[in-house]
């Protein structure tokens, strides 16, 4: 489908450790794709992007190199997150005529340092995006919510993303406090692998232990999902099949889980009194695809005393919220932190 649309474009990006999220102004969310490009190594040339690349990795023969750029929120591989980025408004451009002039909004995890920011700037802006603005993601996942975060009111918000969990009380168009800790789904990834090693001898990949745990996605003692893992036993060197239940997955993340609830709790010690006040009406909302695991928001309830809501479509928040953003600029140009010209 080829759309026509006007010049001086928004468009807006969630540059994500796992997925990246695009949005164009009066269209909605246009893709959604794994952060992953495979480079052939003899000529650097770009052999797959997204779901293509994701599917090679931990697979690939020498001469393909895959390449995560986005590690942990951050843009760790500089010059390949500027290929992807450039292929994936090429991939739009051959479906939305008119794209010239772009400005761009990208979330960014909270905690950047200016370094960290700027590089996130420049990628934009070597695709040849002429102005760049960025919105802290926490906040963009709040808007996201339909949450009003411009009230002198408190918003307590965890984004449990890929690479990282963003913790953040927000008040009037601000984050009063927040951290960004470096737990997400690809420690839960990790946290499989060794618990099957450690419990059952077996050595698995990470993206059998995604597949494992986006599978079951549930942590609830009465729940008896399982997937069948397959990898090779330690001991004898052989291949070995064992069948991974959800209370393999609690305990493969509970580490995990119990540093973001310590971390929530070390914010509501900070957090000013009358905004407590708000939080314990409200409760605290969960967004990002870590959230989509059953039983993580009665985990957190339980050890917080507080109600947790999980956000609709959870994984999707902060480009909805960046997509807010973007359909009406000039009232939340404010929220933005404008670092170009
Ligand atoms: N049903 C599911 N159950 C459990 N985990 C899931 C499910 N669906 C997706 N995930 C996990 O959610 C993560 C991706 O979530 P999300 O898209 O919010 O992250 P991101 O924005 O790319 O990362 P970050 O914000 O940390 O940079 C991945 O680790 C993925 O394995
Ligand atoms: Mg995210």
């Amino acid at each position: 489908m080829i759309v026509k649309i006007k010049s001086n474009l928004l468009i807006g990006v969630d540059l994500g450790t796992a997925y990246t999220k695009v949005y164009l102004k009066e269209i909605g969310m246009v893709t959604e794709l794994p952060t992953v490009i495979a480079f052939n190594n003899q000529n650097n040339s770009v052999i797959a992007i997204g779901d293509e690349a994701k599917n090679m990795l931990g697979r690939n023969p020498q001469n393909i190199n895959v390449v995560r750029p986005i590690l942990k929120g951050v843009v760790t591989h500089f010059d390949e997150a500027l290929v992807f980025l450039e292929k994936v408004i090429e991939k739009i451009k051959k479906e939305y005529l008119g794209l010239f002039g772009i400005k761009m909004v990208i979330g960014v995890p909270l905690d950047l340092t200016e370094v960290q920011k700027k590089g996130v700037i420049d990628v934009a802006l070597g695709c040849g995006v002429k102005k760049v603005f960025l919105v802290e993601e926490p906040m963009a996942a709040a808007l996201g919510a339909n949450l009003d975060i411009e009230e002198a009111r408190g918003v307590f918000i965890v984004d449990i993303g890929g690479g990282t969990t963003d913790i953040a009380l927000i008040s009037l168009g601000g984050v009063v406090i927040g951290r960004s800790i470096r737990i997400g789904g690809d420690t839960f990834n990790l946290g499989i692998v060794n618990h099957i090693k450690s419990k059952y001898n077996l050595v698995i990949g990470e993206r059998q232990a995604e597949e494992a745990k986006i599978s079951v996605s549930n942590i609830l003692v009465k729940s008896n999902q399982s997937f069948v893992l397959k990898g090779r036993d330690i001991i004898t060197g052989l291949p070995k099949e064992v069948t991974f239940h959800s209370s393999d997955l609690r305990e493969s993340i509970l580490e995990d889980l119990e540093e973001i609830v310590n971390v929530i709790k070390d914010i509501l010690n900070l957090a000013p009194p009358d905004l407590l006040g708000d939080i314990s009406e409200n409760g605290i909302y969960l967004a990002g695809g870590g959230s989509l695991i059953h039983g993580i928001d009665s985990f957190i309830e339980k050890e917080v005393k507080l109600k947790i809501n999980v956000i609709e479509e959870p994984k999707y928040s902060v480009i909805r919220g960046i997509g807010k953003i973007l359909e009406d600029l000039n009232h939340y140009q404010k929220l933005l932190i404008n670092v170009s010209s």
